[in-house]
């Protein structure tokens, strides 16, 4: 084979479709985010706003969060040395996982290296532990639970997205007497919508299956200590397994499920992607562990309360423009664009021309034909950074003649 004339015609077939991913080299500057440096490809820098990030609350630079990693840094040194069972497991690690379950009201929770390993190990897992599990996915599923969903060898079923009724016509299909395990999101990051969790809570009990919720989007963001849609709706403890992250709201890295303490125990002992990997730096644990320890106060409300405010601003001045917002009432806010070329030009003109950095979203992210730009608005974006940006989307709608009619949420 030509192996090389096989990478180029792969190659050439993402630019054929527009979809070809390029990736913005970046330099965030600490105590000034969203503010950053674009080092260009010419070589020159240009001052830009991140406007896409996922450090939604800016705790990746809060003090509390830095103090703890230099503490950690300076008290153990840089690598954990070892796997979580030889060696690599410290008591940095033990604290974290104690605060993610006292956050989620669980026995237990077990860290992995991110939310997308979580979800794939312990996803693919469950079968190993339930023989004849069948797992009931939404069709919108994140990529790492759809991967782990495939790699375990068990029955799966899709239901339509946010769709109980089809779920009941799905588990009404099988034997009653299977085991079953419903997977599903709190929120959809693309279109920023919300799962119906108490729906779907109500039919696991109906038919005696486990929930599996992934929390990724909301954890840090929604419920009086950031426990998730689940804590903010009362329903966490309908939940046998929450996923989450470390990475997003929390502003560090890493991923986690929280569950019983059997729950945790099996999974610890039966997943390989828990097992043969070394853990997280401590100095990553300890950042982790204290951003969620502040985002349980009244403080981290304070910056949910301002991040939330923020969005609604934004949406409100787009949509007074007749911009296509997807509105579900979240925090994220997806201008629909649906075309992948026209929706890379949106974002490489907002870059170059304003300074504001939005990735364009494209297949195979979401499906064709909706593609978009998608804003995360934060407690530090500031009013005249909104207004700048509201501005360059004003004057790049009427300059590329782009459609203001308003799509329904
Ligand atoms: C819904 C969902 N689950 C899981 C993940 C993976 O999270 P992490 O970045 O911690 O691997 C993502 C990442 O964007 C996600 O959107």
């Amino acid at each position: 084979m030509n192996y090389d004339a096989a990478l180029d015609s792969a190659i050439a077939r993402l630019h054929d479709e527009g979809r070809y991913r390029t990736f913005i080299d970046i330099e965030r500057a600490k105590g000034r985010f969203p503010q950053a440096v674009w080092n260009r490809p010419d070589g020159e820098q240009q001052e830009i706003t991140v406007w896409c990030g996922n450090d939604y609350l800016g705790m990746g630079q809060h003090p509390v969060v830095l103090a703890a990693m230099h503490e950690a840094l300076d008290a153990t040194g840089a690598g954990s040395g070892g796997t979580r069972n030889i060696s690599g497991t410290t008591v940095y690690h033990k604290r974290l996982e104690a605060e993610l379950a006292d956050l989620h009201g669980k026995e237990a929770a077990l860290v992995f290296s991110s939310a997308y390993i979580a979800n794939d190990a312990t996803l693919s897992t469950l079968p190993k532990l339930f023989p004849g599990l069948i797992i009931y996915s939404d069709a919108l599923n994140h990529a790492s639970m759809i991967e782990g969903i495939k790699r375990n060898g068990g029955a799966k079923r899709i239901f339509r997205h946010n769709d109980p009724e089809h779920l009941r016509e799905l588990i009404e299909a099988d034997d009653p007497a299977a085991p079953k395990l419903i997977a599903f999101e709190s929120i959809y990051s693309m279109d920023g919508d919300f799962g119906p969790i108490e729906a779907l809570c109500d039919l696991a009990d109906e038919y005696g299956a486990l929930t599996y919720l992934d929390e990724v989007h909301a954890v840090g963001m929604y419920g009086p200590r950031g426990g998730g849609v689940s804590e903010r709706d009362g329903l966490a403890g309908r939940i046998d397994i929450i996923n989450g992250t470390l990475g997003k709201a929390y502003g560090v890295f890493g991923g986690y499920i929280a569950a019983s303490a059997k729950m945790c125990d099996a999974v610890r002992s039966y997943a390989p992607g828990f097992i043969f990997t070394t853990s997280l730096p401590p100095t990553v644990a300890a950042g982790a562990a204290a951003s969620i320890a502040f985002l349980k106060t009244e403080e981290g409300q304070k910056l949910r309360d301002a991040q939330q405010l923020h969005a609604r601003i934004l949406k409100m001045r787009l949509k007074s423009l007749g911009m296509p917002i997807i509105d579900h009432g979240s925090h994220i806010v997806p201008v629909h664009v649906g075309h992948p070329v026209h929706c890379k030009a949106l974002s490489d003109m907002l870059l170059r021309d304003f300074g504001i950095y939005v990735q364009p979203i494209n297949f195979p992210t979401v499906p064709r034909g909706t593609e978009r730009l998608r804003f995360t608005p934060s407690p530090v974006h500031d009013p005249k950074q909104i207004d700048w940006l509201v501005r360059a989307m004003d004057n790049l709608w009427s300059q590329c003649a782009l459609n203001r009619a308003e799509l329904s949420a």
